[in-house]
Parts: C-alpha cells; structure tokens; sequence
C-alpha cells in the first residue's frame, strides 16, 4: 500500500484501496475517483469538501484543471472584488502575498489535512478555487446562485506547464520520467484532475445550460485582450466596472497588476511558500502562448491534436 494511503483515516483508505490506479507524476500513484485522477490526499480533502462545504449564493468559485491560468484568474478575481477596499496602488495585498494566500483552494488549503474549517465569518463574497471537475463540485454549489468561472487552456501548452512544473516538484525517490512518458500518459487522461476532455466539457456545456452560472474564459483570449475580457469577468461576478473607473484606466490598472510581468517579479513571488510545498517561485515560468513548439515533436503534436479533435471535436470547443 502507499505510504500516501497509509496516512488517510479509514474510511477512505478503503474507498481509495477499492479505485483503478495507474503511475503517478508526483505521487507513486493516482486513483480515479468519480471518473478523474487524483492523489489520495486530494481524494480525501475532495470528500470533505462535498460532505461539509456549503456554497451561498454570493461566493464565486474560481475553477481550472492545474496549469490553465489559476494564479492569473485568482489575482483578477480577487483584484475586482476588493477594489474599493484597496485604491492605493502601493498598497494593494497582491504585492505582499501571492494570489493563493488571497484566495484559498478548497482541497489544497481549506479542507487539506483532515481540516474542517469554519467559513461561515467570512465577509461576503468569499472567493474560493477548486480542481473539481464540475460534475463533482459539492452540491451546494450546484444549487445555490453562487458564481463559477472556468478558466481553459490549450492543451499543449498545459501539458508543457504541466511538464516543467512537475519536474520540480516530483520527489527524487520516484525516479526520474522523460517528456514522452509523461506525454502519453496526458494523451490517455492520466493527470491530476483529467482526463483534460472531460473536464473543460464539464465546465463547457454547464456554460451553455446556465450562462448566469459558469463563465467560461480562455487563457488565450485573455493573452489576446486582457481589457475585455476583464470587463466581462467583473460585469459576470457582480461588480462591473463604471464609465467613470474606466475613463480613470482602473481597468488597465488592474490587468497590469496582476500581469505575469508584474507579478513573477514580485519579492513575495520569488521566496516562501503558497500551495502546499510548492515554492512559489515555480509558479511562474513563462506565462505565454505556444511554448508547446520549443519541447513537442511535430509528432507528438500531430498525436495530441488527434485526441483532441477525437474528445472535442464535436463540442465545438477549440483552440
Ligand atoms: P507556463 O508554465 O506556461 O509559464 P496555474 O496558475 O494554473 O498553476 O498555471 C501556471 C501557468 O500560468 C504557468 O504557465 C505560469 O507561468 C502562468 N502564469 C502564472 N501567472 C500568470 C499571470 N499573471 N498571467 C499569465 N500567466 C500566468
């Protein structure tokens, strides 16, 4: 048994025994709990989160498969929200803390080692993230008028940011794992929260059936045009901009802030610790589009582009 099972209470240490598995990229195994991959710790905090968080209708939920954006959407978030909190520039949280100290992942932080924290004091509205895939978020979500937004990035370049991220962080006593390995096994599904598909589908088509619900953006487009699709993510959470904050250029205030320039140059960003182990610094690396081309063959990329025309093609979501 894993040393990472051997660490969970019981009942989930049975659950856990009980799932498929396959090799894991930090972890000597990932499980496939209702239909995802995860470590066993995440399986454990997941539960808890279903069986005790309970959503209200002013939370907004900042959703992502890892690599896609989270960082990036959790300081724009959190940037619209509280902006007449902090109109000092100079002052502003996000140049003291990194963007996951502001805003707390569910299964990382909040319910991560057997925690049942108590959230009912938070001010509204409480800014939560999540790797959940939709069809797995606790039900109150689902039933409250609290807001989602996804944010989705082409695969190519998440697997890349994927890649380089778990080089660091994959403990030496797994060994080493070349880039084709690990490409196959993306290609499969196999990776944290995946397979990729079915996770952008979910958030996708729940976009679709309830618009008021799930905001679904792209990392690229918001490369491309980071002011309109600012815009629309504060008109989506409650607190659109006025005519008069954008004839001041808050707008554009707030995308340079939380700007990957800005923000990897940061002290704070460079030094301590935000997500579970992880140095922050190895969040940010180089935060573009297309980086894929530099590590992919043409015939990886002509592999993956097959998946994804096979498990996307007819959902009309492309990249
Ligand atoms: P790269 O590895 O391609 O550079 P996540 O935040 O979900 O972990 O995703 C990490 C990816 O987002 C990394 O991509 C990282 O560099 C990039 N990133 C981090 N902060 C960003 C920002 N403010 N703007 C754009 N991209 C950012």
């Amino acid at each position: 048994v894993d040393e990472e099972v051997e660490k969970l209470r019981p009942e989930c240490k049975q659950l856990i025994l009980s799932l498929p598995k396959e090799r894991g990229w930090r972890t000597p195994h990932l499980y496939l709990y209702q239909n995802f991959w995860c470590q066993p710790k995440e399986i454990q905090a997941i539960i808890s989160t279903q069986q005790h968080f309970r959503a209200t209708d002013t939370d907004i939920i900042l959703a992502t498969i890892p690599k896609s954006g989270t960082t990036w959407l959790k300081a724009l978030a959190f940037s619209i929200v509280h902006r007449k909190r902090f109109t000092l520039p100079e002052k502003h949280p996000l140049l003291t803390s990194n963007p996951h100290d502001l805003v707390p992942f569910l299964e990382y932080k909040l319910y991560a080692n057997n925690q049942q924290p108590d959230l009912s004091g938070l001010p509204s509205p409480r800014i939560f993230a999540t790797h959940v895939p939709f069809a797995s978020l606790p039900e109150s979500m689902k039933m409250s008028n609290c807001r989602i937004v996804y944010i989705c990035r082409n695969p190519f370049d998440t697997f890349i940011s994927s890649w380089h991220f778990l080089l660091n962080v994959r403990p030496q006593n797994l060994g080493p794992s070349s880039i084709e390995e690990g490409f196959d096994m993306f290609c499969k599904g196999v990776i944290g929260f995946g397979p990729f598909w079915d996770h952008m589908l979910g958030y996708w088509e729940e976009s679709f059936e309830s618009p008021h619900k799930v905001l679904f953006l792209k990392y690229e487009d918001m490369k491309e045009d980071i002011t309109f699709h600012l815009k629309r993510l504060a008109k989506f959470l409650g607190f659109p901009f006025t005519l008069e904050e954008e004839r001041e250029g808050v707008v554009e205030e707030i995308s340079r802030l939380c700007s990957f320039e800005t923000l990897k140059e940061l002290e704070v960003n460079n030094t301590g610790k935000s997500i579970a182990n992880f140095e922050n610094k190895s969040l940010f690396r180089k935060g573009g589009v297309g980086d894929w081309v530099n590590h992919l063959t043409p015939l990886m990329g002509e592999q993956l582009s097959k998946v994804m025309e096979e498990k996307l093609g007819r959902s009309g979501l492309t990249f």
